[in-house]
């Protein structure tokens, strides 16, 4: 396949998958409010699910354009703009541990309602992730650009 064909595909891919996970990052802190109970459980694990996968394809994709790319790798690798871009994002998926191992707990306990007080902590957890995912939007734009390079 022609190199700018493959770098405009992944680009769309990477756009499309970066906005489905800022999609389910505002379902999920939708979700975790005061209120929630048993039966809101299920949907939460399928969406944080969902939120996994499209962060693991995100990697794929994310490094599949530093590979393929037509700046080629070196634009990338030698420029710690990428470099932040990358901690901010290790930082969302750190982050998202906690939020992942609540979920997975409530589900297994399943019974009325989820304490208020780990709602609240969790959603500390979430609105954390949706910062630091701001922040790679602003690298990735920077990077984008030649800034760092
Ligand atoms: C939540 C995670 C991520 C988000 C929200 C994100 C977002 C973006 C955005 C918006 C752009 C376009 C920048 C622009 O053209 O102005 C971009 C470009 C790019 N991203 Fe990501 N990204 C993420 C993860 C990753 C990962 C994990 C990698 C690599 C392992 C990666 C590698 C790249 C590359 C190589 C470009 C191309 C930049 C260029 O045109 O030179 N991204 N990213």
């Amino acid at each position: 396949m022609d190199a700018a064909l493959v770098d405009l595909v992944l680009a769309i891919v990477h756009h499309g998958l970066a906005f489905l996970l800022a999609a389910l990052l505002a379902v999920e802190l939708a979700l975790v409010r005061p209120g929630l109970d048993a039966r809101g459980l299920p949907l939460l694990g399928r969406i944080d699910g969902a939120y996994g996968m499209a962060a693991g394809m995100l990697i794929l994709i994310g490094v599949c354009r530093v590979i393929f790319g037509l700046k080629g790798w070196e634009f990338y690798v030698q420029n710690p703009v990428f470099w932040l871009k990358m901690a901010a994002f290790a930082a969302v998926g750190l982050l998202s541990i906690q939020p992942t191992m609540r979920i997975i707990r409530w589900r297994r306990a399943a019974s009325g309602a989820v304490p208020e007080a780990e709602i609240i902590a969790l959603r500390f957890w979430l609105k954390a992730e949706a910062g630091f995912f701001a922040l790679i939007l602003v690298f990735a734009a920077a990077m984008a650009r030649g800034f760092g390079y």
